[in-house]
């Protein structure tokens, strides 16, 4: 939807992917936000991104190899450490008075939080950039992991992703199924929104009666749901008085037409861990409906038809274009974002 510039928000944290994707001595190229970057691990098990073009004549550097904590380009074999400073071109006569850890490649700062990778992508790509702020927090321990991961291409640019997963008035016809919910049922909807950094939180709630799929949760089940930018939506259900589960879906970037999508869950509630394979194919299953009406909206989305965010159900997606547009002028102008969100109850029928 945005115009191309300002269609990715710079200066934050975005999700690469989870830890085991990620192997010791094998470099993995990837798209984000339109940049090639390449990761891997050094021999302490640090993770690390650098940009994935060689200075010398931009062949990826993820096509070369990876030995000694020394990443070596394929074409001409110029060697780089991990922090991305040259350390050897093998064509260079030994008297030559040249010194190569003055040609570097970009680094990213990376973080790897409960098994999962994040890079920050920062507007300016300046030598040992430290990002703004820290890692996106993940609610969980720092020993807890993650028990289910599922990632899929969305072929849709951020911002409609980010719309998709946020729109409450799609689940009544996207996500119906005899077992979870029933366009026959709807029922009126209000819930209360608070601001939070960078985003919006729905206020911790009862989850709603005819969602058939809390009630294996039994024992006073409350649920906090948060979006922020870039594209992260967190639920948090609390269950009884020390059970919870923590649903992810994070949305990254990977150039204007792709979204990549991770879903990412944990939980410590015994009979949920018992049920685990049919609760990750009901997970897939929600996920396969996504998918399925982002094929049919990027067939609609040819034609380049005018669209429209009409009322209550579709505020939430005008709070994530307003929170967009103002962190993208906050950045530019090194100045604190504040969020124009304001607390308020929102109401929809699903
Ligand atoms: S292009 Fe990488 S060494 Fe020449
Ligand atoms: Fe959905």
């Amino acid at each position: 939807m945005a115009a191309d510039a300002s269609l990715y928000l710079k200066n934050l944290w975005y999700l690469a992917f989870h830890s085991s994707f990620l192997k010791n001595g094998k470099l993995v190229g990837k798209e984000m936000l339109g940049e090639k970057i390449v990761f891997g691990r050094d021999a302490q098990g640090k993770p690390f991104a650098l940009r994935d073009n060689c200075p010398h004549r931009g062949v990826p550097l993820s096509q070369g190899w990876f030995k000694d904590n020394t990443i070596q380009c394929c074409y001409h074999g110029w060697m780089f450490n991990t922090e991305g400073v040259c350390t050897g071109i093998p064509a260079m006569p030994p008297d030559a008075a040249f010194d190569p850890s003055k040609i570097k490649v970009f680094q990213y700062p990376i973080a790897e939080v409960n098994d999962t990778i994040w890079v920050y992508i920062p507007e300016k790509k300046l030598p040992n950039t430290v990002p703004n702020e820290p890692p996106p927090n993940l609610i969980l321990n720092v020993d807890q992991k993650f028990k289910h991961v599922e990632t899929v291409m969305m072929p849709a640019d951020i911002d409609h992703a980010v719309i998709g997963l946020i729109d409450p008035a799609h689940v009544t016809f996207v996500h119906q199924s005899w077992y979870w919910r029933s366009a026959k049922k709807l029922k009126l909807k209000e819930k209360k929104f608070e601001p939070t950094a960078r985003g919006f939180k729905m206020v911790r709630h009862k989850p709603s009666g005819n969602s058939k799929g809390y009630g294996i949760l039994k024992g006073g089940t409350s649920t906090e749901i948060t979006f922020e930018v870039p594209g992260i939506r967190t639920e948090h259900i609390l269950v009884g008085e020390k059970n919870q589960v923590v649903s992810i879906t994070i949305l990254t970037p990977v150039n204007e037409s792709q979204t990549e999508l991770t879903h990412i869950l944990y939980t410590d509630i015994a009979l949920a861990n018992m049920l685990w394979l049919p609760l990750k194919r009901l997970g897939k299953q929600f996920i396969g409906q996504d998918l399925g009406v982002f094929n049919k909206l990027n067939e609609g989305l040819k034609s380049k038809p005018t669209l429209s965010l009409i009322g209550e159900p579709d505020l939430q997606a005008r709070w994530y274009y307003e929170i967009k547009r103002l962190w993208a002028i906050s950045q530019q102008n090194n100045e604190p974002f504040v969020n124009p969100v304001k607390p308020q109850t929102l109401h929809w029928v699903t």
